[in-house]
């Protein structure tokens, strides 16, 4: 099955000249669906982490699952105001935008392995950010997952020298 055949594109969202990757169409389609949570996983068993951090709202999305499948367990990276305990915070750049991502002080236990998974990397701010929020909470950060990397923005230049692991190359 062509999997990559089922990321949508849309023109000009959420702003002119940005070509969105939509996977709604990918999410919809269980046989899709599966195979990406499946390869992913596989992709991703050598790293051993002990936490999948995901980051709001597409990288729930997979990373829930993942933790799922590699007996981790999975810790929401958010968006400002919505975590209920402390919080370390950071700013960040988007391919159309800034924007700031929370992770509770608490979540990660210190010395623990952590992959960070979302759906895809453009520029790489939004990953290079929850990396920085990972480091100052004293685990070690074993790798990147993404369904979908845009290579032409270059995101993994931003991102240490560890393994990132991608499904689809735009
Ligand atoms: C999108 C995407 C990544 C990020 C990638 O999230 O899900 O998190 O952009 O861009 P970057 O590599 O240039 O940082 P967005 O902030 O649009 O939020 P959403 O997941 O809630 O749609
Ligand atoms: N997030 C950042 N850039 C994106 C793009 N081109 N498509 C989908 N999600 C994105």
């Amino acid at each position: 099955m062509d999997v990559k055949s089922l990321i949508r594109e849309i023109p000009d969202f959420p702003k002119p000249g940005i070509l969105f990757r939509d996977i709604t169409t990918l999410l919809r389609d269980p046989e899709g669906l599966r195979s990406t949570i499946d390869t992913l996983t596989e992709k991703c068993t050598d790293l051993a982490p002990d936490y999948i951090v995901g980051m709001e709202s597409r990288g729930f999305i997979f990373g829930a699952p993942l933790a799922y499948k590699l007996g981790a367990g999975f810790i929401p990276v958010r968006k400002p105001g919505k975590l209920p305990a402390a919080v370390h915070t950071v700013e960040y750049e988007l391919e159309y935008g800034t924007d700031k991502l929370e992770i509770h002080q608490d979540a990660l236990r210190p010395g623990s392995r952590v992959l960070i998974v979302d759906d895809l990397i453009a520029t790489g701010g939004t990953a290079a950010a929850t990396a920085s929020l990972v480091q100052q909470t004293g685990c070690e950060l074993v790798g990147f997952g993404f369904i979908i990397e845009l290579v032409d923005l270059s995101g993994r230049k931003l991102l240490p020298d560890i393994p990132i692991k991608t499904l689809f190359q735009f």
